[in-house]
This record gives structure tokens, sequence and C-alpha cells, in this order.
């Protein structure tokens, strides 16, 4: 049994790396996104369960025709959408490794060396941001599941008794304040939560798309004086639409003045910390009490790897998370308690997820990732130039990060109504996507749609902003 399981891992290895590399080489060439629509999806897996097992071989077939054929090429360095990276091949394979192993990073002894890597990453990310040594964090699965586990933290320092007795005994209605840009995950947690959605207060922002500190302390004043208690600041590092960063340190000084919890959502813009050049942009994150830092997004780890940091320590999110379920109280000593990331979030079982940003940390360096950030974020200033360029594009809000907004306005559709510029954008972006030669997105700004472009991979080249712009110039001109 044992041979064959190192046989099946042999030959199966080698089929599944010569898939992978076989894809790596055409990722250039083959088209962003796929033309199947979910009705031919579903067609091709409308299948039944088979009664006898299936050789490897047919199903790696399978997922090579089915599968592979019709999946967004998000390594792509044609694929301008969300923060969604090519991924290093270190943390593609670090993958199989953890995978191999199969650790389950909840408790300790299930997973040792599992822990110490996990508490090894949170203490660089730590360093990174400028935390100091009492500082502790734990991975998430992402940006919104570290949101939740900042925000629990948030509401349990307003109200420490929520933990065993709900809200039922809160003083007040607890209110979170945000930027009217900040990610859905911080509306949703609040409802998980028992805040309540419309606790969330969404203040206004700037023609730059940040938050805006005089309608914050505005809104402060009035929930106040209606009887609301202020419990958390959020500060954006890399809004999700615009990319742009908050004014973190001014946050960060009416959170302290209103005894609130402030948390920095840095989920993208994080990793600007790496660069010398960029990372100015995020003085004051240091001040948060929470930080969320998505290694699968800039640090081009493969799905799923977030993380969430809080500056005193695993004291707050244990005061938050911890219970000792029967079947792992032995008495290991204590000490071991401390490594014990089941009781630093909501998670039981966990996947042996730091051992890809481990690798991806010492493959890259901090001189790797801040030469990847300083060259993107070039790069969208360079596209951004370009597009301002254009007889009939504008660019909306500035480029802070690698994400440039902008719309497609031809003369003569400056008079007419915003609804029907909306349309023109999303046509414009499906002509993008249906030719395969790219794929970029929409979002709505101040009410409006743009189309939104992002560089998140580390392919991508000068070569293919001058391809993407003269794309948009291509598809705008058929529109016209
Ligand atoms: C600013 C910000 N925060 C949080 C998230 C949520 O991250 P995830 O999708 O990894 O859960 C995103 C996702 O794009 C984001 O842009």
């Amino acid at each position: 049994m044992i041979d064959d399981l190192a046989k099946q891992h042999e030959r199966l290895g080698r089929e599944v790396t010569a898939i992978i590399s076989e894809y790596a080489s055409r990722l250039d060439s083959t088209p962003v996104a796929s033309e199947a629509t979910p009705h031919d999806l579903e067609k091709l897996f409308d299948e039944h369960f088979p009664e006898q097992g299936i050789p490897s071989e047919a199903i790696l077939e399978q997922f090579k025709k089915d599968v592979m054929a019709h999946a967004m090429n998000v390594p792509s360095p044609r694929y301008y959408g969300q923060f969604n990276p090519t991924p290093l091949p270190i943390g593609v394979w670090a993958d199989a490794l953890a995978s191999t192993l199969n650790q389950n990073a909840g408790a300790w002894r299930n997973g040792p060396t599992s822990a110490l890597i996990e508490a090894r990453v949170i203490r660089w990310l730590c360093e990174l941001v400028g935390y100091d040594d009492t500082s502790f964090g734990t991975l998430a699965s992402g940006g919104t599941e570290a949101n939740l586990i900042a925000l629990k933290c948030a509401r349990d320092h307003a109200h420490a008794a929520a933990t065993e007795r709900g809200l039922r005994s809160a003083p007040g209605d607890l209110t979170v304040y945000a930027s009217e840009q900040a990610h859905f995950s911080i509306e949703r947690s609040l409802d998980i939560l028992g805040l309540g959605r419309t606790s969330l207060r969404k203040i206004e922002t700037d023609d730059g798309f940040h938050i805006r500190p005089d309608a914050l302390r505005k809104q402060i004043e009035s929930d106040r004086d209606a009887g609301c208690v202020p419990c958390c600041v959020v500060g954006i590092a890399g809004t999700t639409s615009t990319g742009v960063v908050d004014p973190l340190p001014e946050l960060a000084e009416i959170a302290r003045e209103n005894n609130c919890w402030y948390h920095v959502d840095a989920a993208y813009g994080g990793t600007m910390a790496f660069s010398e050049k960029h990372g100015h942009k995020l003085l004051g994150i240091a001040l948060a009490d929470s930080i969320t830092f998505d290694p699968h997004k800039w640090m081009f780890v493969p799905f799923a790897c977030g993380a969430v940091l809080v500056r005193e320590g695993g004291r707050v999110l244990r005061d938050a998370f911890d219970i000792t379920p029967e079947y792992l109280d032995e008495d290991r000593g204590g000490a071991d308690v401390e490594f014990d990331f089941f009781r630093y979030g909501q998670l039981g079982t966990r996947r042996f997820n730091s051992l890809k940003l481990w690798m991806a940390m010492k493959f890259m360096g901090r001189k790797g990732y801040a030469s990847v950030v300083e060259r993107q974020i070039e790069l969208t200033e360079y596209l951004a130039s370009r597009i301002d360029q254009l007889t009939d594009f504008k660019t909306v809000g500035m480029v802070e990060t690698a994400v440039c907004c902008f719309k497609f306005l031809p003369e003569v559709m400056t008079n007419i109504a915003g609804i029907e510029q909306d349309r023109l954008q999303q046509r414009l972006q499906q002509e993008i996507e249906q030719s395969g030669e790219a794929w970029i997105t929409t979002t709505v700004l101040k009410g409006r749609r743009a189309l939104r472009a992002n560089i998140n991979s580390f392919l991508t080249e000068r070569r293919h902003i001058d391809d993407l712009v003269e794309l948009l110039e291509r598809k705008s001109a058929e529109l016209e």
C-alpha cells in the first residue's frame, strides 16, 4: 500500500507538472476569459457520481479539457481584474507540500512545525508594518475573515461582556465608522457580530476617494448626541475600487479621542511596506489596534492566505476567541497554548497556509517584493498617462497603488443621462472581455460606473500596457 502511495505521487506529480508547465508556457497567448456561459458549463459538468472510481489519467484529461480550458486566466499578464495575483511557483508547490503533510494548523500538537512557522511569518508581517515585539496575529482565509476577527476584537473592546452575554447588556448602540469605499466584509461582519449592518456609518470621501476626517468627526458627534456608542474607526490602506490610502494618522487621532478601536484594512495596500519608495504612504499604520493584511493579494501567494495582526498581542485575540474543548485540554505545560492557533480566530481545523507564505517571503526577500511593487506602480502610472492622452477617455481619482480607474466618455455622450454613460462603460468592459485579449472590471464611484484596471501580475510588462491601451482605442472606436 505504502509503495503504491509513493508510486501514485510520482506518477501524478509527473503528469500534473506537465499540465502546469504547459499552462504557464502559453499564459501570454491564451484568452484571458472563456466565452462559456454558466449554462454551457453546467452541461459540461452534468454527470453522475460514478459507481466505480475512474483512473486518475482520465480525471486529469477532463481537467485539461473542461476545467482548465474554461478557467478565468487569473495568472495571465493581461488579467487586470480584482486583487487576484499571478501566484508564485514556490507558493503553488508549497500548497502541494502542505497538502502532503496535511497538518492541522489548529492545535499545536497536530501541526508543530506549522504552528511555529505561522508564528514566524506573523512576526515578519508585524515587523514590516512597524509593530513592536508585543504584537501578534493569525493567518485567515482572506481579508473578509481577517476583518471579521478584527471587528470582533473591536466589539469586545467596547463591551467586554458581549462574548458571554451578547449585546443585551451593551451601554447603547455600538457604531462603526469607515469610508463609503470600505470593502463589503466590514458591513457583513457587523451583521454577523450582532451589531447589525446599519451600525456601519459610511463616511463621505473626497475627490480622490479618501475618507473625509471632517465628515467622520461630525458623524461621531451626532451619533454621541443620539446616545450611540462609537466603537471602531476603520481606515483603508488600498481601497477595493480605487486602491487609495485613507489619511491613517488623522484617523488614529480621531479613534483615540473617541476611545474607539482603530482597525486598518490593508488587505491590498499593506504590501507597499516592503518598498522604501512607497512605504511612506502607509504612515500611521502602526497606530492601529489591528491590521488586515492579505498575502494572497499583492504578495503573489496563491489563495487562500489572509492575515490579521493585533498590536497588543495574542491575548487580545484569545480573549475574543479562545475556548477549550475537552479533547484539546491535555496538560502540555501551558506554554504551547500560545501556539494553538484555533484559539485566535473562529476556525477549528486549519490548513497549513503559513508554509506557502513562509516560502514565498524567503524566496522574494524584502527587495524582491519592493522591486515588483515599484514596477507595478510605475506601470500603472504609465497606463494612467496613456489613458489621459486619449481623446475620449479620462482617468478618475488618482494612482496611489497599482489601480487605475477611468471612463470612456466621447464628446457626444457628455451631455446624456448618467445611466447611459454607465451602460457605455459596461459595454466597453464586455467588449474587452469577449475579445479575450485582456480583462478589466467596472466599479461604481460617486454613483457612476467607471472602468478599473489593477496590475497584479509580476509578468505584466510595458508592452502589455501598450496592448491594453490599443485594445481600449480599438473597441471604443467600434462602439462609437
Ligand atoms: C480592502 C479590502 N479588504 C478586504 C477584502 C476582502 O478580502 P478577501 O476577498 O480576501 O476576503 C478585499 C478584497 O478585495 C479588499 O479589497
